[in-house]
């Protein structure tokens, strides 16, 4: 007999479930309140909300845990490649060298994108933000492979996803090529996943690509880091728009808007423009911590704070140490860094940010690395995008297979009440 919660209201006392995850998180099974009670909770920003049940990403905020299907995030950025990363993340287990071989080659088969598809590109003006370029792509993807997956169907399934994994990544680098001038590349079926993506990115046309270990693999990390972190708001968008029975490059695609914004995944570009800012105005930190805590100046310290992390986020330990390796191994000096460490260390002896457990987030050190890696601001959210799609996709995939019903919140209203209508002469 499981755990029940009880709940008074008006001398009524009603019983819930209580429902317990493998790591012991609790719930209270709320899907009989309004039919016995005839009251929904309330609870703007989902801050006490669980939307779904599911077995993909556990994180605990607290305790700064964060592990895929299992396996921590520090083993996984410390052994494994995106692609293996992307295969766990959506089926569920670490790939067999066969499962891994098939995988990529699978992928490898869909990569063309078709010829059409540059018209589109074409009618984007070149200062046309490229996460709405990246998100319009994905969409228009669906006009060229117009077949609804049928769900029920392992093999449809798995014939769309590896669609997607394999398209995306050239959308984005065209989508980067376009801003950049440079004529429109195509993949090298030679290269891993993420070699192909940087060669597809950064090819000359009037010269070799060059293969840079030490590059590839901070640009793989920095994707596994990235590719999933259960409920929030780009992976709830996929899986809500999901829910209607949308296709999976619909619900891709709004999820790719819904990380646009700079309180989601638009902070790494925010991150940047707020450290060049501060470097502008001779490296004033202090100037900015105390814009950040007046409750008057609406300016936040970007790259800082979490929805769930009130501790620290384990992506940023390890971001870190990645960007000191990066800027080491480059030979490069960035004096955007220094700014940062400077910031975090102030924040974090700040009684401000101490108080309200803000640490720095994922974004904070990822911005450094792009910018070292030759990766245009404006590109950053999309890199994000690149990382979070096995996310979005297993998400999808897993809400679909459980069969979820549509995603539709209600409301406590508080307009007016009914009131006669005035003709226009009267008002
Ligand atoms: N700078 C200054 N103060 C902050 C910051 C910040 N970056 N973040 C939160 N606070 C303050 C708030 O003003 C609030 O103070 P109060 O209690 O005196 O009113 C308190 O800390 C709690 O903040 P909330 O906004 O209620 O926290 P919430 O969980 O809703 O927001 C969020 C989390 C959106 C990430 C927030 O910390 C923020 O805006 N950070 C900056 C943007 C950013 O880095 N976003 C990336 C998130 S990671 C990602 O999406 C991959």
């Amino acid at each position: 007999m499981s755990d029940t919660a009880q709940l008074t209201y008006k001398g009524k006392t009603m019983e819930f479930p209580v429902v317990e995850g493998t790591e012991n998180e609790l719930a209270i099974d709320i899907k009989a309140l309004r039919a016995s009670s005839g009251m929904i909770t309330l609870d703007p920003g989902y801050k006490n909300t669980g939307s779904c049940e599911s077995a993909i990403t556990f994180l605990n905020g607290e305790k700064g845990i964060l592990r895929y299907r299992g396996y921590s995030i520090e083993e996984l950025a410390e052994h494994a490649d995106f692609l293996e990363v992307a295969y766990l993340l959506i089926f569920g287990e670490l790939p067999t060298k066969e499962q891994l071989a098939k995988f990529d080659h699978d992928i490898k088969a869909e990569s063309h994108v078709d010829e059409e598809m540059k018209k589109i590109l074409d009618g984007f003006p070149k200062s046309a933000h490229p996460m709405g370029v990246i998100a319009s792509l994905t969409s228009a993807l669906i006009a060229f492979n117009p077949s609804s997956v049928n769900v029920s169907s392992e093999k449809d399934m798995y014939h769309a996803i590896v669609r997607l994994l394999a398209k995306f990544p050239v959308l984005v680098s065209w989508t980067h090529r376009k801003r950049m001038g440079l004529p429109l590349d195509y993949g090298d079926d030679s290269l891993g996943y993420v070699e192909n993506i940087h060669k597809m990115m950064f090819k000359r046309p009037n010269k070799e690509y060059q293969k840079n270990p030490l590059v590839i693999e901070a640009l793989d990390k920095l994707l596994i880091l990235h590719a999933d972190h259960e409920q929030n708001c780009s992976t709830s968008t996929v899986r809500i728009v999901g829910s209607s029975h949308a296709g999976l490059f619909a619900s891709i695609s709004a999820g790719i808007s819904a990380l646009w914004g700079p309180l989601h995944g638009g902070a790494n570009q925010a991150v940047l423009e707020m450290l060049q800012a501060i470097a502008d105005d001779d490296g004033d930190t202090k100037k900015y911590m105390a814009k950040a805590k007046d409750k008057e100046d609406p300016f936040r310290l970007m790259g800082f704070g979490h929805r769930v992390y009130k501790n620290f986020d384990p992506r940023a330990k390890i971001i870190k140490r990645s960007a000191d390796n990066v800027l080491g191994s480059l030979h490069m000096e960035d004096p955007l860094l220094e700014i940062a460490k400077g910031l975090e260390k102030e924040a974090l002896e700040d009684p401000y940010f101490v108080k309200r457990k803000l640490y720095p987030n994922v974004d904070f050190y990822s911005g450094i690395i792009y910018r070292a890696l030759g990766i245009p601001v404006e590109m950053f959210t999309v890199m994000f995008a690149l990382g979070r799609l096995p996310g979005w996709i297993a998400q999808w995939r897993e809400m679909r297979l459980r069969g979820e019903p549509i995603g539709r919140p209600r409301q406590v209203y508080i307009g007016e009440t009914l009131r006669p209508f005035k003709k226009l002469e009267d008002r």
